[in-house]
């Protein structure tokens, strides 16, 4: 758990370097785990074809515990849907 977290932060200090043209705030600290494109083979469960409504159920679900998880959970508890909304937009434009 301890690489998982120091990812997390790695993925979460990159956000206050974003610039306007790119992602929105926050969506690089979940394709830092979630590979975006098709051709990446990880173990961490792709987004990549699931729509923003799945996307932000998922994350509802995972806040509230009633999705197991390894780390989503915490991860969920540190967005609110404002900053979710375009994130999981952002990622369910990815092909
Ligand atoms: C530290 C790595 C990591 C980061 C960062 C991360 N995820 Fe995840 N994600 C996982 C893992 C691992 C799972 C499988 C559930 C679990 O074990 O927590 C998962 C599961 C999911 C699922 C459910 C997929 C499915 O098929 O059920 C969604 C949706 C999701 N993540 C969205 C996001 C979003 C949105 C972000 C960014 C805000 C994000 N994740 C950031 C590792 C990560």
């Amino acid at each position: 758990m301890k690489v998982a977290s120091a990812a997390v932060l790695a993925a979460l200090l990159s956000i206050s370097t974003a610039r306007a043209d790119e992602p929105p705030p926050g969506a690089s600290s979940c394709s830092g785990c979630h590979a975006v494109n098709a051709a990446a083979e990880t173990p961490v469960p792709p987004i990549r074809g699931r729509t923003a409504d799945e996307i932000m159920a998922a994350m509802a679900a995972f806040r509230a515990g009633k999705q197991p998880a390894t780390v989503m959970d915490r991860i969920a508890k540190g967005f609110t849907d404002d900053e979710l909304k375009p994130i999981a937009a952002w990622l369910a434009q990815q092909k």
